[in-house]
C-alpha cells in the first residue's frame, strides 16, 4: 500500500488527529479491552498504527507494547501517545523475546481491520505468532469488517489452526450480538 500510495500513512495519521481534535469517540476498542482485565495488565496492541488504542490503554494504567509494520505510523504513535513501548515489526514473524520483551500478554488487541491489512498469505502465521505471545490465561480480541476479502469462516479456520479457541463473538466493540447478517466481527480468543 505504501508503494502504491506513498502519502497514505501521512493521510491516515492526519485523519485520526483531526477526529481526535474534533472530539470524536475513538476509544470504543480500548473500553472493550479495559473491561477484560484489571488495571496494570500487560497488553499488546497488534498492528497499532499511530497508537489510538494502545495510547488510551496506557493512559488507563496498562503496560502496552504496540507493534506496526509501518515506521511512519510508529513515529506518530511515539509523538502522539508517549508511554507505551512502540516498535516497528512484522506481526507474521514477530518474536518479542528477540528484542528483550519476554513477558506474555494478558490481552492482545487487534483492532481497526488489521487482519484484513496483513498479507493474506500470512494470516495464519500472524495468528500463530500472536498466540505464542499470549499468557496461558490470556485473551485476544480481534475485530474486522466483512467484505474485505477475509471471510469470517476462513478466519475461524485460521484461528483453530493456530491452536486458539473462540470464547465469545460480537458484531461490534459495543458488544452487539453476532448474527449471520453481521458485517463486522469481534472475536475473543484464548488458548
Ligand atoms: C487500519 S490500520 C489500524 C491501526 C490501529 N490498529 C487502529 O485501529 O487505529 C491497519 C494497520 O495494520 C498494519 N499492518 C498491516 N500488516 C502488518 C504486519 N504484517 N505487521 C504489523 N502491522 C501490520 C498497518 O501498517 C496498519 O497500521
Amino acid at each position: 500500500m505504501i508503494k502504491d500510495n506513498p502519502g497514505h500513512s501521512a493521510w491516515y495519521i492526519e485523519r485520526f488527529r483531526t477526529m481526535a481534535a474534533e472530539g470524536a469517540d475513538l476509544d470504543g476498542e480500548a473500553r472493550f479491552i479495559d473491561a477484560m482485565v484489571p488495571r496494570g495488565a500487560r497488553i499488546h496492541d497488534a498492528g497499532c498504527g499511530p497508537g489510538r488504542v494502545g495510547g488510551t490503554l496506557a493512559r488507563l494504567g496498562h503496560h502496552v507494547v504496540g507493534v506496526d509494520i509501518d515506521p511512519e505510523l510508529i513515529d506518530a504513535a511515539h509523538d502522539d501517545h508517549p508511554g507505551p513501548h512502540w516498535m516497528t515489526a512484522d506481526l507474521s514473524t514477530l518474536d518479542l523475546a528477540d528484542v528483550g520483551i519476554s513477558e506474555q500478554f494478558d490481552v492482545i488487541v487487534c483492532a481497526g481491520n488489521v487482519m484484513t491489512f496483513v498479507d493474506p498469505a500470512t494470516r495464519g502465521a500472524v495468528l500463530e505468532r500472536l498466540a505464542s505471545h499470549l499468557a496461558a490465561e490470556g485473551r485476544m480480541a480481534v475485530g474486522f469488517g466483512a467484505g474485505r476479502g477475509y471471510e469470517f469462516a476462513d478466519f475461524h479456520a485460521d484461528v483453530a489452526a493456530a491452536g486458539l479457541r473462540t470464547h465469545a463473538q460480537f458484531s461490534s466493540w459495543h458488544l452487539h450480538p453476532l448474527t449471520p447478517e453481521s458485517d463486522f466481527i469481534v472475536a475473543v480468543l484464548g488458548h
